[in-house]
């Protein structure tokens, strides 16, 4: 989206000692594609309700991190049975979903900036609730990136071949000019928020691609392949094979 002539917004290196994280814990969506009835981030596995991993990883990353669980209203129900059944989600404040992904993140900023304020030296973690496997070492590589940048996504590496449609015509590209993007995206708060203020447009697929538009260069730092989402029937099988993996070690 960058080209050479854009202009790159300065964002000097965040205040270490003052700094404070916010969580948007993205959980607004139907799930539809998953099957099952119930919304995706809901449905447990191996037991425990999906989202309740990702809660568990930024807790374990700091447990005074502000954790807010951005949610499809019609959860609200399953979410108040979580979180009797599971002491780790106190704390866990709740803000509602929008109508896209873009929408719930917007919801989720001004729920920031209403209850908290929002001033300075703020981050703020936006995380899928579909993406269970994300855990603390890969969040902190995350927030030492933000904090250095203003910005930090994500990646990994394509691992598949790759072929791109060309005006009409489907051909290889090279998977090396590739990377696979995931979340948690973290950002400055004042950056997402100056992002999420312009209207949205159709190739904003992220916060990533948000931020970029409005002017920042986005860090990358080194994903994980077990960080994947959860989407398809098949992706829950895998999940809960590499969850248990992941508590057998
Ligand atoms: O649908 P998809 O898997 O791309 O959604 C990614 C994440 O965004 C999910 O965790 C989903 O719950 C969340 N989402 C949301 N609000 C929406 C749609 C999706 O928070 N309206």
């Amino acid at each position: 989206m960058f080209t050479e002539n854009d202009i790159v917004k300065e964002v000097p290196p965040a205040d270490g000692a003052s700094v404070r994280h916010y969580v948007l814990l993205m959980a607004g969506g139907s799930g539809l594609r998953a099957g099952g009835g119930v919304p995706k981030q809901m449905r447990p596995l191996n037991g425990v309700p999906m989202l309740v991993y990702s809660i568990r990883a930024f807790r374990k990353e700091n447990v005074s991190s502000k954790i807010i669980l951005v949610l499809n209203d019609s959860c609200l129900d399953d979410w108040k049975r979580i979180q009797m059944e599971f002491p780790e989600t106190e704390g866990v404040e709740v803000c509602s979903g929008g109508v896209d992904r873009l929408g719930s993140v917007k919801n989720g900023l001004k729920y920031i900036r209403e209850t908290y304020d929002a001033p300075g030296n703020v981050f703020v973690s936006v995380h899928d609730a579909a993406r269970p496997m994300v855990d603390v070492e890969l969040i902190r590589r995350g927030l030492e990136t933000a904090s250095r940048n203003g910005t930090a996504v994500p990646v990994v590496p394509e691992v598949n071949s790759l072929r791109e449609c060309v005006q009409g015509h489907w051909q290889s590209a090279d998977r090396a000019n590739f990377r696979v993007v995931q979340t948690p995206q973290i950002f400055r708060f004042d950056i997402l928020e100056e992002g999420y203020a312009a209207e949205m447009r159709p190739e904003f697929t992220d916060d990533a691609s948000v931020c970029e538009a409005a002017g920042y260069k986005i860090a990358l730092y080194d994903g994980s392949p077990e960080n994947f989402k959860v989407t398809e029937p098949l992706d829950f099988v895998m999940a809960e094979a590499v969850l248990k993996a992941k508590a057998d070690i």
